[in-house]
C-alpha cells in the first residue's frame, strides 16, 4: 500500500492572517436572545479529488425540531458571503450537510458561518475560520507500477505525485510517502519503509 503523508503538505508555505468580519458583531447583538445549545455542533469539512469541498455539522442539542441551519462561507472581506450551493439534510430535512464543488484558491483561510431559525426559538450562530490546504485529503500517487526481477532478486515500485490543488510544480520535496509489503497469502506485513523523495 502507497500512502502519501497525513500532514498539511508544506503548509510554511503560507502565512494567512485572518480578517475581522464587520457582520460578526452584529450576529453577536442578535445572539443574546438565542437558547444555548442550539447552534451546531463538530462542524467539520474536508476537501477532496482536488476542488470538492463537503461540510457536516451536527444539530444543536437544545435545537428546536424546526430548525433550519443555513451555511455561508466568504473568501475574503472584500467579498460577499455565499451560501451553501447544495445541502444534504437528515430524515427529517434539516440540513447536515453542505457540497461544493469547483473550491479554487485553496491557499486561502475562509469565514464559515452556520446560523438558523426557527419559530421557537433564536439559534444560536457557529462561526469559524479554515485554512483550506490543511483540510485537504491528498489524492493517491499515480499510475503506482511494480516489476520485479527474478534473476537479480530486486523490484521496483514507480509511482507520480498526487495531484494536489494548492502546489505550483509537482510538490518536490514535500510528499512523504510510506511502502507496505505484505505477503499475498497471510497478509503479514514483510517491510514497512517510510521516506521523502527528492529527485534530481
Ligand atoms: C460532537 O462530537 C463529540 C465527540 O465525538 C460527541 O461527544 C458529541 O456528542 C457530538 N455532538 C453532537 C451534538 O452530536
Ligand atoms: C474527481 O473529479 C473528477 C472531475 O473533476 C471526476 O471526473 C472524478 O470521477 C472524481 N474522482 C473521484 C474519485 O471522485
Ligand atoms: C462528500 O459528500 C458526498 C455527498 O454526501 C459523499 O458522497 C462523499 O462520500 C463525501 N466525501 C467525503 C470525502 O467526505
Ligand atoms: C444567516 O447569515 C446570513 C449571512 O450573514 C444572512 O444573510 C442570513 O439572513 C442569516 N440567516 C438567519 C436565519 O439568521
Ligand atoms: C415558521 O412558521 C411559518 C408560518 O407558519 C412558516 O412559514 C415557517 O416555515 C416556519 N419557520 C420554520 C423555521 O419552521
Ligand atoms: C499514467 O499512465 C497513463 C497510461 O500509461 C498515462 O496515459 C498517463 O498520462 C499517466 N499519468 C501521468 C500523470 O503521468
Amino acid at each position: 500500500m502507497l500512502k502519501s503523508g497525513s500532514d498539511p503538505v508544506c503548509t510554511e508555505l503560507y502565512l494567512l492572517v485572518p480578517v475581522v468580519h464587520p457582520f460578526l458583531l452584529l450576529l453577536l447583538l442578535l445572539d443574546q436572545t438565542s437558547m444555548n445549545g442550539t447552534s451546531v455542533e463538530n462542524f467539520s469539512c474536508v476537501i477532496y479529488n482536488i476542488s470538492f469541498m463537503n461540510c457536516t455539522w451536527e444539530v444543536g442539542r437544545n435545537a428546536p425540531e424546526d430548525t433550519r441551519y443555513f451555511l455561508f462561507w466568504q473568501y475574503s472581506k472584500e467579498e460577499d458571503e455565499q451560501e451553501c450551493p447544495h445541502y444534504i439534510g437528515d430524515a427529517t430535512g434539516r440540513h447536515i450537510a453542505c457540497s461544493f464543488q469547483d473550491v479554487k484558491n485553496i491557499k486561502n483561510t475562509v469565514y464559515f458561518l452556520v446560523n438558523g431559525s426557527s419559530n421557537e426559538s433564536e439559534i444560536q450562530f457557529y462561526d469559524e475560520y479554515i485554512n483550506l490546504y490543511e483540510i485537504e485529503k491528498l489524492t493517491p500517487p499515480l499510475n503506482i507500477t511494480v516489476s520485479c526481477s527474478e534473476d537479480r532478486a530486486e523490484c521496483r515500485v514507480r509511482w507520480k505525485w498526487p495531484q494536489i490543488s494548492h502546489l505550483e510544480g509537482n510538490g518536490d520535496g514535500c510528499f512523504e510517502y510510506q511502502i507496505d509489503i505484505r505477503n499475498k497469502k497471510t497478509n503479514v506485513m514483510l517491510h514497512l519503509c517510510t521516506f521523502n523523495i527528492r529527485l534530481k
